[in-house]
């Protein structure tokens, strides 16, 4: 199925999900948001009192860990850890860090693999991540790298997280943003990086209606929507 699915990488906060999400309601696809897995693993072990960076402690935690994907009417994505609904909980800015963290451990990755791979040979999809082009769908008919300036992503995710209630300063944002986007390309495995055959889309000067009409355009143009 790979051949039909598109595959958006790029940092944190670059509008990946919303607009992955948008793109799939419109041309009816799967919407797959990996980062929702690393950040089940994540909070798992926040919540177990484990280091993010302590391998060991990490590795024998997934063992007791079944992490689900499952799909409402609405094409919603929820997450469930053994049988809790974590779906809010996971995007708490707490579990953003402890999530690019446990990302960078090869066995996490390993144990999230096949659940991706899996959506993947079985629907049409828009999966979004940091390796999905890379390394999960390599052969995606469809790569998108979105991006945009630091300040701008960390301006934008201060402003979503303000309007949830969510107590944050845009210092705190920003600094955790600059933190994950290089923790996350500079880990030895599965770093992200903007595959050879991507089509980079900046949407810093652009809004989310024109960064929308941007991509469905591309995805449209290469699948003959
Ligand atoms: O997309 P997100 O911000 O929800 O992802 C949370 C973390 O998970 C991110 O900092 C790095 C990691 N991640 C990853 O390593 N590979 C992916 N395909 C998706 C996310």
């Amino acid at each position: 199925m790979e051949e039909k699915s598109v595959a958006i990488d790029g940092p944190s906060c670059a509008g990946k999900s919303t607009l992955a999400r948008m793109a799939a309601d419109r041309f009816k696809m799967i919407y797959v948001d990996t980062g929702a897995l690393y950040r089940c693993v994540g909070l798992s072990a926040m919540r177990e009192g484990i280091a993010s960076k302590d391998a060991a402690g990490v590795i024998s935690m997934l063992g007791g860990l079944n992490i689900e994907m499952r799909y409402s009417g609405d094409g919603t994505q929820r997450m469930f850890v053994n049988g809790a609904d974590v779906t809010g909980d996971i995007r708490l800015p707490e579990t953003s860090v402890y999530a690019s963290d446990v990302s960078a451990i090869p066995a996490v990755r390993a144990f999230l693999f096949d659940m991706q791979k899996e959506m993947a040979r079985k629907y049409d999809v828009i999966m979004d991540g940091r390796d999905i082009g890379t390394v999960v769908m390599p052969d995606a008919g469809l790569k998108i790298y979105l991006t945009a300036p630091s300040a701008v992503r960390a301006a934008r995710r201060y402003r979503e997280l303000t309007e949830k209630s969510i107590g944050t300063t845009y210092e705190d944002v920003l600094r955790d943003m600059n933190y994950r986007d290089k923790n996350d390309r500079l880990r030895a495995i599965a770093p992200l990086t903007v595959a050879a055959d991507a089509i980079v889309v900046d949407t810093a000067d652009i809004g989310l209606d024109e960064s929308l009409e941007r991509v469905c355009t591309i995805i449209g143009e290469r699948f003959g929507l």
